[in-house]
């Protein structure tokens, strides 16, 4: 007979945290929201750790360059959607790591022997006034000058006939900072000399980068960003279980920090080939995150196989049709409940402690603290991060509201059928994701800034100052569908703003 799980399987809505007594230590700026990414031994450190807990999903409409940079600059990690071609993801990759946090690659280089109608040509296509000259007017060539609009007045020279080189300020009376030196020591130079940006060269004289001042204002603003020892963007990749002897090299090879087998069951064989793949050829400096599964089996399996970090989730995704298609899945807090149990074990039986990622079906903001006070450690986004500025899906008027796109990579739209594969021919038989729009948000930094806002101030009602605490001691109640009412505003009629400032 088929084994029958004794309780209902249940979302994150059906639950509430109680709080626990809250001391004066226990303020939202003391909270620290620093979090496992990879497994490690106990007594040690994880070789990669969050500074705060999310991450963004593998998914074509939301982990593109610009939501990485972003999302790594508030301190969590972006994985760079795996469906599309190995040399794009590769390129996705090196884009996140050129971008070195205050450090940024010259976008307007112009030669010497260029115009100033060049020049002005170039600052409509990017809007940046400042050029770097250099020989070849490329951004890594040989640095000769500076060029700015007020290096010249429009209206009273010949465009056409004049060229750059007479009117730049020329290498020899530039201020440069040599490639190596510290944000803080550029910092120091642009302040020193009162300049608004600092072209960093390295001794062969070649642009390597430039420091603005506000740049490094801006850097100051996000003391949490998750940075590697070269200072640039931690950015994470998902890959298949078809492809990764090619895939994953060349992603290694653009710089990629880790990688998750992005896959919507991952209780597989395929799983623990691609993991011991990784192992016999890298080792374990290579870190790879596994899934997806929903109870302790799917999670001992991967544990053993080798896996850096378990991901939680079937079906529960906004985008998601894989239930009502396949009827598989289980509800999103139950399937953490369960798998951080069979962790918890694991951990007692072997020493080692294997972080999990609560992926998909997050809808409040309230869903995330109580997926890490049921044992994640970290949660994965779409559908929040999907309704971002820097989301790589379009913004669209919907009935005239402003929409972003938002599609499953089981939508025909991806067409990823690599997250589906169960073996078998190469193809997509039937769609497990549909096609949708989201609310346009605004700017990623606005919006985490408010959502932790938030998980901090739970912390502190509960009286937990970490998310190690937050598991350990959270106290947690179900709620009755009749007490679900209870809990939004109910029997008074919402005023509604909008009306009232009409009418004065
Ligand atoms: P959301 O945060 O609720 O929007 O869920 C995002 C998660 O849904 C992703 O991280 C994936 O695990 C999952 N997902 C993405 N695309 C699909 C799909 O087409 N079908 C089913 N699940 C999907």
């Amino acid at each position: 007979m088929a084994y029958f799980f004794k309780e209902p399987s249940r979302t994150f809505a059906e639950y509430l945290l109680v709080p626990g007594y809250t001391g004066p230590e226990d303020t939202p700026d003391k909270v620290s929201l620093k979090t496992p990414l990879v497994k490690f031994k106990k007594g040690e450190e994880p070789a990669l750790s969050l500074n705060i807990p999310l991450t963004s999903a593998v998914m074509q409409a939301v982990s593109g360059p610009e939501l990485a940079v972003a999302l790594a600059k508030e301190g969590g990690v972006s994985f760079i959607f795996g469906s599309q071609s190995i040399a794009s993801q590769a390129a996705m990759i090196r884009e996140v790591k050129s971008t070195k946090a205050g450090f940024v690659g010259s976008d307007s280089n112009i030669s010497p022997k260029a115009t100033l109608r060049d020049v002005i040509k170039l600052r409509q296509q990017t809007g940046h006034s400042t050029m770097a000259v250099t020989e070849n007017g490329q951004k890594d060539g040989k640095l000769v000058g500076i060029i700015t609009s007020r290096d010249f007045r429009e209206s009273r020279v010949d465009l056409d006939n004049s060229l750059v080189e007479d009117y730049m300020t020329p290498y020899e009376n530039l201020v440069v900072g040599k490639d190596g030196i510290t944000l803080s020591e550029a910092n120091d130079i642009i302040w020193d000399h009162k300049l608004n940006q600092l072209p960093i060269v390295d001794e062969n004289q070649q642009l390597v980068a430039f420091v603005f001042r506000k740049d490094y204002e801006q850097h100051k603003e996000h003391p949490q960003e998750l940075l590697d020892s070269q200072k640039r963007f931690i950015v994470g990749a998902g890959i298949n279980s078809r492809d990764y002897k090619e895939r994953v090299p060349a992603l290694l090879e653009a710089g990629c920090d880790i990688f998750v087998i992005d896959s919507s069951e991952g209780y597989s064989c395929w799983q623990a080939e691609t993991i011991k793949w990784i192992r016999d050829n890298y080792g374990d400096s290579v870190k790879i995150g596994a899934g997806n599964v929903v109870d302790g089996d799917g999670f001992r399996f991967l544990a053993e196989a080798g896996a850096d970090f378990v991901k939680i989730g079937i079906g529960g995704g906004s985008i998601c049709i894989t239930r009502e298609t396949k009827g598989i899945g289980r509800g999103q807090a139950t399937a953490t409940i369960e798998v951080a149990k069979a962790r918890d074990e694991y951990y007692k039986n072997t020493g080692v402690y294997i972080p999990l990622c609560s992926d998909g079906g997050i809808v409040q903001d309230y869903h995330m603290t109580l997926a890490l006070a049921f044992g994640a450690d970290f949660v994965m986004l779409g559908r929040y991060f999907a309704r971002f500025k820097e989301a790589p899906n379009k913004v669209v008027t919907v009935n005239g509201s402003y929409m972003k796109e938002y599609w499953g990579e089981g939508s025909a739209r991806a067409r990823n059928w690599q997250r589906y594969d169960v073996g078998g021919e190469g193809k997509m038989t039937f769609e497990e994701g549909v096609d949708s729009y989201v609310p346009y948000a605004g700017s990623l930094t606005d919006n985490v800034g408010l959502t932790l806002s938030k998980i901090r101030h739970t912390m502190c009602n509960c009286g937990v100052l970490s998310i190690a605490q937050l598991q350990k001691e959270a106290k947690v109640t179900l709620v009755s569908s009749v007490s679900i009412s209870e809990g939004g505003a109910h029997d008074v009629l919402v005023r509604d703003n909008n009306v009232e400032s009409r009418q004065g």
